[in-house]
């Protein structure tokens, strides 16, 4: 708005000062100048609205304003007339110098507008677009299984034992009353780490949860020490150990990283009898059913003598009929709980090892223990 109102001025005073210039004399130029100074101003105002860039604008600036531009050729014709003249003409010319500078700037700022424009609405955020949902996540199934099987132990009184994944070879092994060399060590297919132990021999991934029957055990006996040193009786061990497990194995029903859960009841009168009440009443709340049947089926462990595994068989459903091992299980070796610390002669009890990984199969009716670990959000995406 103010441009234009300046450029009327100009446009008026030129006029002006036309007229009063054809009257005073014959100046070519000047009357030329004054003649087209119409045009100069729609030439201006047309050079300057065509500008698409600021770039553009600069180069028609300098068409009227440039070292050899419209209004340098005037200002250095000024020279040539009478000081009267040059006086008029001289404002006429800084008028329309000005004019120009006005519709520069207002062209500059039209750009500049339009540049901010183009770009805020690049940036726009179109808030009528439904939101990107973050959608609740889920428990694993497996992660769901060993919930329900640390409640489950808690209300029959165990503890929850977390362990290390990466274990020594006494813990894996010898103390579990499985020596170096013994055939027993090929049981399970080790994955050892190139990171030896105080004894010399490499740590492995925990082929299973056992080394924290022995982990647990100097644990529970430092903490009751003082009670023990003054007279007190040792509390019994009852603790569940749930983690993760590694075994060199892999098909439809092994996964060489799996679950297990081991279990550890420890007392001055605990017997296989009370190993078969407590795994009975687990399994029945674990599958909601009573209408189950378990089997303890003669086996062997180092670390349990006698031992068994424990088989469960549905009397209903797809699986009504057979049996499934889902646990190995036994009395604690006197050699193991004397490498707890404790005399075998005073403390006896059970101890098992069940796969979180197979009760969750059984439980939803899952085939392939893969897909457990796989990652795939559309299948795990049924648990939540
Ligand atoms: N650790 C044994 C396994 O991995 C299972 C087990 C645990 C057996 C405790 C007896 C007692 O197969």
């Amino acid at each position: 708005m103010s441009h234009d109102s300046a450029a009327i001025g100009v446009a008026l005073g030129a006029t002006r000062t036309g007229a009063r210039l054809q009257r005073a004399g014959p100046f070519p130029f000047f009357k030329s100048y004054v003649q087209r100074s119409g045009n100069h101003r729609r030439q201006r105002a047309e050079a300057f609205a065509k500008a698409p860039t600021p770039s553009d604008l600069e180069n028609a600036k300098a068409h009227f304003l440039g070292k050899s531009g419209r209004i340098t050729a005037l200002m250095k014709g000024l020279g040539a007339l009478p000081v009267e003249d040059k006086k008029t003409q001289g404002a006429a010319i800084n008028l329309a110098k000005q004019a120009i500078e006005a519709a520069l700037n207002e062209r500059r700022q039209a750009l500049a507008d339009a540049e901010l424009e183009t770009q805020l609405r690049a940036e726009a955020l179109d808030v009528s677009l439904p939101g990107r949902m973050r959608e609740p996540g889920g428990l694993h199934p497996v992660s769901l299984t060993m919930e329900r099987i640390e409640q489950i132990f808690a209300s029959m009184g165990f503890d929850v034992a977390d362990g290390p994944e990466l274990e020594s070879d006494w813990y894996s092994f010898t103390a579990l009353n499985n020596p170096p060399n013994h055939p027993a060590r090929s049981m399970q297919d080790t994955f050892y780490v190139d990171i030896n132990g105080d004894d010399g021999i490499p740590y492995n991934l925990r082929p299973h949860t056992s080394p924290m029957q022995v982990r647990y055990a100097h644990a529970h006996n430092k903490k009751y020490a003082e009670q023990v040193k003054s007279g007190g009786t040792l509390p019994e061990i009852r603790v569940i150990c749930p983690g993760r497990t590694y075994r060199v194995d892999s098909d439809a029903t092994h996964s060489p990283m799996f679950h297990q859960c081991e279990g550890l009841w420890l007392g001055e009168n605990v017997s296989f009898k009370d190993l078969k009440a407590v795994f009975t009443d687990f399994c029945r709340t674990f599958f909601e059913s009573d209408d189950l049947a378990l089997r303890f089926r003669p086996s062997f462990f180092p670390f349990t003598e006698p031992s068994a595994e424990i088989d469960i068989q549905f009397q209903s459903g797809p699986l009504a009929g057979r049996w499934l091992e889902v646990a190995g299980s036994g009395q604690v070796h006197p050699a193991v709980v004397r490498n707890m610390g404790l005399d075998p002669e005073k403390y006896i009890g059970f101890a098992f090892g069940m796969g979180p990984d197979r009760l969750t199969m059984l439980r939803y009716g899952v085939n392939d223990l893969r897909l457990f670990f796989d990652g795939d959000i559309r299948f795990l995406r049924q648990f939540r």
